[in-house]
């Protein structure tokens, strides 16, 4: 029938910006729906506008025409449009209220989103802190600090024993686990941390995590008030820092000498610190091991000030000379440590699993936390890794990485002699995944990093460690995770790098 009215009737909108798949898995009809139903509620096709026939949307975007029915009787039916005889579909002219306070509640939040708004101020806090580096999630190239040597991991071992598991799983791994953790998993650590590492504990003190990180964000929760005053190593760990300040904490940075911790400076700066954050086996990054007078400082200001030490004992396995340096757990007489550990630098990182042994006394607290933010770590995981460390692969895994990494130090070492002489100095270490590179004093270690790169070339600022820049800076090169040719080639890059300093 011909439009009777003298009103000219407005042309379609064209409609684009529509993505319909085929093989989505939801039917093309609701597809369009969403589509059209999101432009409307987003303002991109305003009330009252005029929509393409059935038949040209359906050809436009070569779908069937009851498709487009299908999709346009929905949003009649729900009254994003409306039907004019004799002239064709619309946009609503007049949405209902609720709609359009969607419509501008979806605008506004837009826009927060960019600005930040909405957040709560742990949010704002968590936003502004940033710790990784966008080269974190790349491919590793020599000298990725850290990273263990994945090319040599039994896979067929780990794959076996996963299968195994796998095939006919018992019931108790299928369901809820215990938030603490795999039991055997929790009693095969606790005895290999008694035996290897001097740490004093049942394997009801072992909590199973996912990875260190959380252990840190636990803590936050557990333990620190909002303001309360945590020292930190300086230099020292940024996943570290920044967890407790995304928790609102104040961070005192602690000087790190020869000896370790600078314990009498942490206590003229920040006495009444409620935590102290420190990596006694192996500083991170300096590598210094921390002296026993210090180790008993540091537990006597603990114990008198009733503050918490947490020891991050992340890759104490890695030491080529001497004997293996004993946890400050096993020094501790007043449950004032909580000590960390994790299978990233052992195994590898994506597996996201460590263990924090716990005093007594905070055993239930730390589980109940678990199970509230998480329920706990993915039990077959932790059965595989239990059979793992149980049938002794653990420990072939280690003596064989551990011989491994001094090889590709004493590479790295060599290779630096022969390639980097006067423009950088890299002394060899008895322990550790990463050798400090020092530069000449006045040379900005953060451009040192980004000629390194220009030659493809991967190298942690010692800075970016420091609260404030060092008087020496240097670079970070791990040596653990990429083989003799790399490193040959990575120190002759980065002697290229270096040498367009002058
Ligand atoms: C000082 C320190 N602690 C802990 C970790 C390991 O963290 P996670 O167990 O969360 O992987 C690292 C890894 O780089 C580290 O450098």
């Amino acid at each position: 029938m011909p439009n009777q009215s003298n009103q000219k009737i407005a042309p379609p909108v064209p409609i684009t910006d529509l993505d319909l798949d085929q093989n989505a898995g939801v039917p093309l009809y609701r597809q369009l729906y969403e589509g059209l139903r999101r432009s409307i509620l987003v303002g991109e096709l305003s009330p009252g506008v005029r929509l393409p026939s059935t038949r040209a949307l359906a050809a436009d975007l070569s779908i069937g025409r009851n498709t487009v029915v299908n999709a346009y009787e929905q949003l009649l039916a729900e009254g994003y449009l409306e039907g004019r005889t004799g002239s064709g579909t619309y946009v609503a002219a007049e949405l209902p209220d609720h709609l359009l306070r969607v419509r501008s509640d979806q605008r506004k939040s837009a826009k927060s989103r960019k600005a930040g708004r909405g957040l709560s101020s742990r949010g704002h806090l968590l936003a502004g802190t940033t710790v990784s580096e966008p080269h974190d999630f790349a491919i590793p190239r020599a000298f990725r600090a850290g990273l263990p040597a994945m090319e040599i991991f039994p896979f067929k071992t780990w794959s076996r024993l996963w299968n195994r598991r796998w095939r006919s799983p018992s019931l108790d791994l299928l369901g809820y686990g215990d938030p603490a953790g795999y039991r055997p998993l929790r009693e095969i650590i606790a005895s290999y941390l008694g035996a290897v590492r001097g740490v004093r504990c049942e394997a009801d003190q072992v909590i199973m995590i996912a990875g260190s990180q959380q252990a840190l964000d636990i803590v936050t929760r557990v333990l620190l008030n909002e303001g309360d005053v945590v020292w930190v190593e300086d230099p020292g760990y940024p996943g570290a820092r920044g967890a407790f300040q995304g928790a609102g904490a104040e961070v005192a940075p602690v000087p790190v000498d020869s000896q370790g911790l600078d314990i009498a400076t942490g206590i003229a700066r920040a006495p009444n610190a409620r935590l102290a954050y420190v990596t006694p086996s192996h500083q991170y990054p300096l590598g210094i091991t921390m002296t026993l007078s210090r180790r008993l400082e540091l537990l006597d200001w603990a114990a008198r000030n009733r503050s918490w030490v947490l020891e991050d004992d992340y890759d104490s396995e890695y030491r080529y000379a001497g004997l293996p340096i004993a946890a400050l757990q096993g020094l501790d007489e007043e449950d004032s440590v909580i000590y960390v550990g994790s299978f990233s630098k052992t195994l590898f990182p994506s597996l996201r699993i460590g263990y924090m042994v716990v005093p007594q006394g905070l055993v239930d607290t730390f589980v109940a936390a678990r199970e509230l933010i998480d329920r706990g770590s993915p039990s077959l995981e932790q059965a595989v890794l239990a059979d793992f460390m149980v049938e002794g692969h653990f420990e072939r895994h280690i003596r064989r990485t551990r011989s491994l990494y001094a090889e590709r130090q004493e590479a790295l070492v060599e290779s630096a002699e022969r390639d980097l002489r006067g423009l950088m100095e890299v002394r060899p270490s008895s322990s550790g995944m990463d050798l400090i590179g020092r530069l000449a004093k006045g040379v900005d270690d953060r451009l040192a990093q980004r000629l390194a790169a220009q030659h493809d070339v991967e190298a942690t600022p010692l800075s970016t460690y420091y609260f404030e820049p060092p008087e020496q800076g240097g670079l970070l090169l791990g040596f653990t995770g990429v083989d003799e040719a790399q490193i040959a080639a990575g120190t002759r890059r980065l002697a290229e790098a270096l040498s367009s300093l002058d």
